[in-house]
């Protein structure tokens, strides 16, 4: 009986690996946005999902904030740290920050507990972007389109929304940030904008190409240390993301499990 049990018990484990895997192992085509409001992040308040913490928020002088911070587009103190924003490392692959929404298809009915601080590779589909890719952080939530999965790059001068976070942030007029609903419009630009928030901007004019909406086909991946050393947030499910044909749960093909559960029954029958 105990033999029996054992391997009952295995099943059940083999089948709850391969379950929590597919639902991690999502992919789709994706739309992009860009945005830079100032305001605190989404992802930055407690309990959005199974993290180490939340993302970080900063102060208006860029010093991180106490996770209770209320948002500075609402008269608290924390706003988006300035360097959550994009970097390349090549010709055709950077980092970055997106406020995210994916399809509940796609993460069985979750929202914010899916997508807060899980990290995406986006291989841009449309030209001029054709062949280049990024890794992002899903630090804040992009809600506003609900037809299509989204991708809302954090683009210092990239798009301010409504708020008057970034005058509140910075001290600055607000039309330094751009016009509303589209950002600045030309790289010189950038140079009006705070020193900490430049190398961003003119990111957008560069590796970017000024792209507008491109489209993208994304995956979730592991988290690089380059974007969580800046977030401070780790999911925990990140260890249990497939990256490869190594990791463990990808070794439990349909055909293996099939086979498992023919033994687990012989065994069954047989004590
Ligand atoms: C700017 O943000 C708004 C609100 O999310 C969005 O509708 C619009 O498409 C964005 N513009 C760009 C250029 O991304
Ligand atoms: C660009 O950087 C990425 C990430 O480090 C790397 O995987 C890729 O091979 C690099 N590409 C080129 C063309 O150097
Ligand atoms: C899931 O992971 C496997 C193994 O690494 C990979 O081959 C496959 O493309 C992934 N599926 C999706 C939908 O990303």
């Amino acid at each position: 009986m105990p033999s029996c049990l054992r391997n009952i018990l295995f099943l059940l484990d083999l089948f709850v690996i391969s379950g929590t895997a597919l639902q991690l192992n999502y992919s789709g085509e994706a739309v992009t946005t860009r945005f830079w409001d100032c305001c605190k992040p989404s992802c930055a308040w407690k309990d959005k999902a199974a993290f180490s913490r939340p993302v970080l928020s900063c102060t208006a002088d860029d010093k991180s904030t106490e996770i209770d911070a209320g948002t500075g587009c609402n008269g608290g103190t924390g706003f988006q740290c300035s360097n959550q924003q994009p970097w390349s490392v090549n010709d055709t692959f950077s980092y970055g920050f997106a406020g995210v929404y994916i399809k509940p298809e796609l993460t069985g009915g979750k929202i914010e507990d899916a997508w807060c601080c899980a990290c995406y590779q986006l291989d841009f589909t449309s030209e001029p972007l054709r062949g280049k890719s990024m890794i992002i952080q899903a630090s804040n939530t992009a809600y506003d389109v609900k037809t299509d999965n989204r991708f809302s790059l954090a683009v210092p001068g990239g798009n301010t929304t409504s708020h008057d976070g970034c005058a509140r942030q910075y001290g600055v007029d607000q039309s330094v940030f751009g016009a509303e609903n589209a950002g600045i419009s030309a790289s010189d630009d950038c140079d009006k904008l705070p020193e900490a928030l430049k190398a961003g901007c003119k990111w957008r004019f560069d590796w970017f190409k000024d792209a507008s909406y491109p489209s993208a086909n994304f995956k979730r991946v592991a988290c690089p240390s380059a974007l969580t050393d800046l977030t401070q947030c780790t999911r925990n499910d990140d260890k249990e993301v497939l990256t490869g044909q190594d990791s463990p749960a990808s070794t439990f093909s349909p055909s293996t499990k099939f086979a498992a559960l023919a033994i687990g029954l012989a065994s069954l029958f047989s004590v």
